[in-house]
């Protein structure tokens, strides 16, 4: 028997589209509060991200953050996340919640829990 998933098994989850893939270059940065969800969509080099709009040391926004080689600095502390995993670099706060991107026809999303 698996048990991995278990406290999820009833929960159902669902597509959040967020933005029209016709919309995205690099340089792309677009901060999004829908319900409870409060997350920063930005491309880099190619590359895609959906993380939380804050820093999770103390909460500064993230909208206008440098990224690097998928690594967001944090512009208060000078923190670095890795934006794949969320790790913190520096090793001495949470990590930045990372959601995976979803593709759903013409549109980029994530998926929630309801
Ligand atoms: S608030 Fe982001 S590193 Fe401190």
């Amino acid at each position: 028997m698996k048990l991995c998933g278990w406290g999820k098994a009833n929960m159902a989850t669902r597509f959040l589209a967020i933005e029209k893939l016709i919309n995205l270059r690099d340089g792309y940065r677009k901060r999004l509060k829908i319900d409870q969800w409060d997350v920063v969509l930005l491309q880099e080099q190619g590359d895609r991200y959906v993380i939380q709009s804050h820093c999770p040391h103390q909460q500064h926004p993230l909208l206008d953050a440098n990224v690097e080689d998928g690594v967001i600095t944090c512009p208060y502390h000078q923190y670095r996340f890795d934006m794949n995993q969320g790790i913190n670099l520096e090793g001495v706060c949470a990590p930045l919640r990372c959601y995976d991107t979803v593709y759903d026809g013409n549109a980029i999303g994530i998926m929630i829990d309801d």
